[in-house]
């Protein structure tokens, strides 16, 4: 696509950072910018719809009663803030907690004795390297050498790989037409020849270091003993090599291994040609022409922008130097990052982050990049959510792209600096980098960010945003340089409207608008009262032919905007690909165990739905890939929308200028209307933000003002940011001296802006501060006192300061609560809530566990329901209600509320709160369905989705903060099955496919009663079939199932390979044994 006419204004600019030295730090005052608390969220708008009628809607099958329904309608897409993922960790534990004294011996054993020796001294035992993802690459020689019977597959093995009866006849018809090409192809394509049931393969030379004086220690251990032993790795080898060799398409194709070695020069005169930085770069930006067309094959993009060009052969992005990029929103920013991605994979051989804010889109990313990890070979790594292993697992060779969120970024950049890994990381792409200025997870980011500049020099950083302001500041603190640009591909027209008047935005007018056009509208006295603000006038100028998107205030608003609008929609709506509706009603019930939201059901006939963090997120996918493919047309959705999932539409309409009751922010406003046009399929895109006369003026100013400057949160954000940032610093031993954690913070986005944030202290004062804290808290201690010739020249100034003269170490609380990634805020109440629970838990149900693990911060979020409380406690058990009793809440109160009585007693509220949380969390355990959890507490069924998954994290933190302190031992087996239960709380048999990015619980429901029961069951299925065998599924999302349970397998794959590698690896410390 051409740039055309339009017109790209780019700056480039570099700024160059100098942490201030201590000599210079003093505090100055400068203006105050900055008001605390910006961040305070606003509360829910008690609003009943104007044009949706007085009475509030009975139809709403669960009112939520959320009180604080703020700004922030998350999807419950704020990532868990510990450190492991879930699966993995309950994988690790379990191994850990559960394995037999027999298999630790028999561990010990194998990394010692000889079985390396024999298999590797003649390279017997062959090692697959996964060339291709899609074919397993068959050598005549490694064949002849694979007689090797420890490592050869059993018949009953292809049972596991049993393929549901739609793909086995999809591949015998394939198999029949083949025939007809003759017959060596047919055997090629055999799945189950017994050419491919050999697995081994010669492996390289290079690959195993060779033992040196194994052979005489190998024959010497052998006995007959070890033979027991040499069976269970023999196990272990076998079912690695059959998940690796089975994973693999076993088509053998010439052209295709043509293609590979043709990829693979080309990487490497790519490689050269980075290497060599000189101007000459290869086919495609330094990258194999295979990109290129894999982007023309997967993404329909011909040609980069003008713009992208640019900034791709900017000398400074050559030179890898740090670079913010900022464009509007539909820029194409994301292509820039993924080239400079893929070049570091491909060419330099490195390792590379992308850190993206929300979880959902997380996953949208991840399976966009699968494809192009199997076509070029590189893992894609999902850290989000439940998913992601720290520190991440050593691949033998391909590199790997991980796409984290904000949150599990930070804990792989710690498990890397932990291990001493931070280097193997080339580059950390940040999108949406403005979100730096959000709340505790701007601190976060800014916290990761940080480390990385001052752990590893070689690491290149890149942010890319549509909404900057302050780019200076971002520049110093990222040591970077700046590009922008004001293309957009689809022009974007703003409007407003007033009354029955619309108006375009226009910079040039007097007031910011010009008059556009009167409303074009017949409306009945009915509907003049139901829809004062003509919404139904606005969205039916494009529905359904077009896509349209209803920004709401509220969560509330949403729903009953989608039924008001329904209500005055002709019939003829419902005629609009009629019966693909019907199918979306069909799978809704379907993920829903048979429920469905009436108003879901009332609206999606019509083409219409809402979408906000009350809908599962099972239903808000399915939803999503209706309105995506045109079925629905029009969604009714929060803010969050806009800077969630990639869902744009012809025409964007902003309901009111608010997000619950706060007045927009001008950023907000950008990514709401950025939201309008698609590429590729509109010539124009449409924002039309819908006023009041009493926000007239104030929307004028939100229309013209600069972007918001974005502030740095790492004080602001006390617990969960400066003082977390210190524990890691001295837990992870990035800086454990005040002067080198002073200098650390001077480094920060913090430390830039601290005269503007905190002018009445200096950032000296300020970390010695926090330092005294965490050691008041008992989280550190103070050490040994530094002689001065530890003391580097810098500090020498300040050994006046007494501060300057310790070094820090973290105590035993402090690790734990740095390891569970525990809220500092939290920290002390959890340990004696755990000591408490030492004196007397009750066990005879999961009730006191469930609530020494329930979030704390959730509890303060919503208030109970009083009389569903007094109820709920009614139908406990004695036992049961012992624990409310041992807890602090007595039936009293819980009655005297119930009954709506003044108390007199001060009652903790956040016990009584959490004690409620942990009710909703039994049932759920107890009754596994969230419909009928949701309808017993009247509570959103998002919501109680979010609350589960809240709670299996943090029982995860509380497991890893227990592990750390001896006194709470007992606590650890409870705690592994206590987290499995949580994060488990689908059918068991469900989690293998669950494990697929973008197969939710429906989904996988869907494909396990197809028969896709397993990884490998859809790694190898074939789109085609899966489409024509699962409702609902296009072709698109087939493929992408596909590609990401085939990346998924090969990691596991290349996993076990590498563990197999390890434990037939000779100690590199083994005693010498003598010649004989
Ligand atoms: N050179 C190109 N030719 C055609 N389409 C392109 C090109 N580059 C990007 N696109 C497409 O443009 C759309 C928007 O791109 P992208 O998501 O990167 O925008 P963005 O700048 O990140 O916007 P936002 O700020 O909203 O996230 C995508 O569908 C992308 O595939
Ligand atoms: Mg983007």
């Amino acid at each position: 696509m051409d740039e055309g006419s339009s017109r790209i204004r780019r700056r480039v600019s570099v700024r160059k950072r100098n942490r201030p030295s201590l000599e210079i730090l003093l505090p100055a005052p400068t203006a105050d910018e900055l008001k605390p608390g910006d961040d305070e969220k606003a509360e829910e708008e008690e609003e009943e719809e104007m044009g949706a009628g007085s009475p509030r809607r009975k139809t709403v099958g669960v009112q939520p009663v959320e009180n604080n329904e703020s700004e922030e309608d998350m999807f419950g897409d704020y990532d868990s803030f510990a450190e492991n993922s879930l699966i993995a960790q309950v994988d690790d534990l379990e191994q850990k907690y559960m394995q037999l004294p027999e298999n630790k011996k028999h561990d010990t054993d194998l990394a010692t004795e000889d079985l390396c020796s024999e298999n590797i001294r003649h390279n017997q035992l062959s090692i697959t390297t996964i060339g291709s993802f899609t074919e397993l690459i068959t050598d005549e020689h490694t064949k002849n050498q694979s007689g090797h019977e420890d490592i050869s597959i059993e018949p009953g093995a292809d049972l596991l790989y049993e393929l549901p009866s739609s793909q086995v006849l999809y591949f015998e018809n394939l198999q029949n037409s083949s025939n007809e090409l003759g017959n060596q192809s047919t055997k090629e394509r055999d799945w189950n020849s017994s050419s491919h049931k050999t697995v081994s393969e010669e492996l390289p030379q290079n690959s195993i270091e060779q033992p040196q004086q194994n052979d005489e220690f190998s024959s010497k251990v052998r006995t007959s003993s070890d033979v027991n032993r040499r069976k269970s790795l023999k196990d272990h080898l076998k079912s690695a090599m059959t998940v690796n060799a089975k994973a693999q398409m076993p088509i053998f194709s010439r052209t295709k291994q043509l293609k590979e070695t043709h990829l693979s020069e080309e990487i490497n005169v790519a490689k050269k040609a980075i290497e060599s930085s000189s101007d000459d770069v290869g086919p495609f930006y330094s990258l194999p022409s295979k990109v290129r067309d894999l982007y023309v094959q997967f993404k329909g993009i011909e040609k980069l922008y003008e713009w992208q060009h640019t900034c791709l052969t900017l000398t400074s992005v050559q030179e890898r130097k740090n670079l913010i990029y900022s464009l509007p929103t539909s820029g194409g920013k994301t292509l820039v990052a993924e080239i400079l991605m893929l070049q570091e994979l491909l060419c330099r051989r490195k390792d590379v982050l992308m850190i993206l804010p929300y979880v959902a889109i997380v996953q949208e990313k991840i399976s966009g990049l699968s494809s192009f990890g199997i076509e070029l070979g590189f893992f894609v790594e999902e850290y989000a959510g439940s998913k992601g292993k720290f520190p991440p697992i050593k691949r033998r060779e391909k590199k790997s792209l991980y796409i984290a969120t904000i949150e599990k970024g930070h804990g792989l950049v710690n498990s890397l600096i932990e291990t001493g890994r931070i280097s193997s990381l080339g580059l950390v792409v940040v999108d949406e980098l403005h979100m730096i200025a959000e709340g505790s997870r701007g601190a976060i980011l800014e916290m990761t960010l940080a480390k990385i500049l001052y752990t590893s020099k070689t690491t290149q950083i890149i942010g890319m945003s549509a909404t900057l302001n302050n780019v200076e500041d971002l520049q110093e603190f990222l040591q970077a340089e700046y590009y922008t640009s004001q293309f957009r591909p689809v022009e974007l027209k703003e409007y407003l409207k007033i009354n029955d008047s619309i108006y375009e935005v226009d910079s040039k007018a007097e007031n910011g608008m010009t008059f556009s056009r009167l409303l074009n509208y017949k409306y009945s006295d009915a509907l003049k009262k139901m829809d004062p603000d003509h919404l139904v006038a606005l969205v039916t100028e494009v529905i359904p032919n077009n896509s349209c998107l209803v920004f709401c205030p509220t969560k509330k608003n949403c729903e009953n905007v989608a039924e008001m609008i329904c209500k005055f929609l002709s019939k003829d709506y419902l005629k609009h690909r009629e019966k693909e509706k019907q199918e979306v009603i069909k799978n809704l019930k379907s993920i829903s165990s048979g429920n469905l939201c009436p108003v879901l059901k009332r609206t999606i006939p019509l083409g219409v739905a809402y979408h906000h963090s009350g809908l599962m997120s099972d239903e808000r996918k399915l939803l999503e890939e209706a309105y995506s493919t045109g079925v629905l047309c029009l969604l009714t959705c929060t803010s969050t929308l806009a800077a969630g999932v990639n869902l744009p539409a012809r025409r964007v309409i902003l309901r009111a200028p608010y997000v619950a009751k706060e007045f927009l922010k001008r950023s907000q406003y950008k990514q709401m209307i950025g939201r309008a046009g698609r590429a590729g399929i509109d010539s124009v895109g449409e924002s039309i933000l819908i006023l009041q006369e009493k926000d007239k003026q104030q929307a004028l100013e939100l229309i013209s003002r600069p972007l918001e400057n974005c502030y740095s949160h790492l004080v602001q954000e006390f617990t969960k940011g400066i003082q977390t940032l210190f524990l890691s610093l001295i837990g992870l031993k990035i800086a454990t001296h005040l002067g080198d954690i002073y200098h650390f913070m001077s480094g920060t986005l913090f430390g830039v802006q601290q005269k503007i944030l905190l002018k009445e202290k200096s950032l000296l004062e300020i970390t010695v501060e926090s330092l005294r804290y965490l050691t008041e808290k008992g989280l550190l201690q103070k050490d040994t006192i530094l002689t001065e010739n530890v003391l580097t020249q810098k500090d020498a100034c300040y050994k006046s300061e007494e501060w300057f003269q310790y070094s820090f170490h973290i105590t035993k609380l402090g690790r734990a609560s740095f390891k569970g990634t525990i809220d500092l805020a939290y920290c002390d109440i959890l340990y004696r809530d755990l000591q408490k629970g030492l004196e007397g838990l009750v066990l005879e149900s999961l009730l006191h566990l469930i609530y020494l693990t329930t979030p704390y911060d959730m509890a303060s979020q919503r208030d109970p329901d009083w009389m569903i409380y007094f109820k709920q406690f009614n139908q406990l058990s004695p036992a049961e209600q012992n624990v409310v009793a041992l807890v602090g809440v007595s039936e009293n109160y819980i009655g005297k509320k119930a009954s709506g009585q003044a108390i007199k007693k001060t009652v903790d509220k956040n016990i009584v709160n959490r004690l409620y949380l942990s009710f909703v969390l039994y049932a759920l355990l107890k009754e596994t369905s969230i419909w009928s959890v949701s309808e017993k507490f009247n509570m959103p069924r998002g919501y109680i989705q979010s609350l589960l998954t809240a709670a299996a994290t943090f029982s995860c933190c509380v497991l890893h903060f227990c592990e750390e302190l001896e006194e709470f031992w007992v606590y650890k087996a409870l705690l592994v099955e206590l987290t499995k239960k949580l994060t488990y709380c689908v059918k068991a048999e469900l989690i293998p496919l669950m494990e697929v990015t973008g197969v939710l619980e429906g989904r996988a429901k869907q494909l396990y009663n197809a028969g896709y029961k397993s990884l490998a069951h859809l790694a190898n299925a074939n789109p085609e079939v899966l489409i024509k065998t699962i409702d609902h599924l296009s072709r698109r999302q087939a493929k992408q199932i596909v590609s990401s349970a085939k990346m998924l397998l090969h990691e596991k794959a290349e996993a076990l390979q590498g563990e197999v590698e390890e434990l037939l690896r000779l100690p590199a410390d083994f005693p010498p044994v003598e010649k004989a």
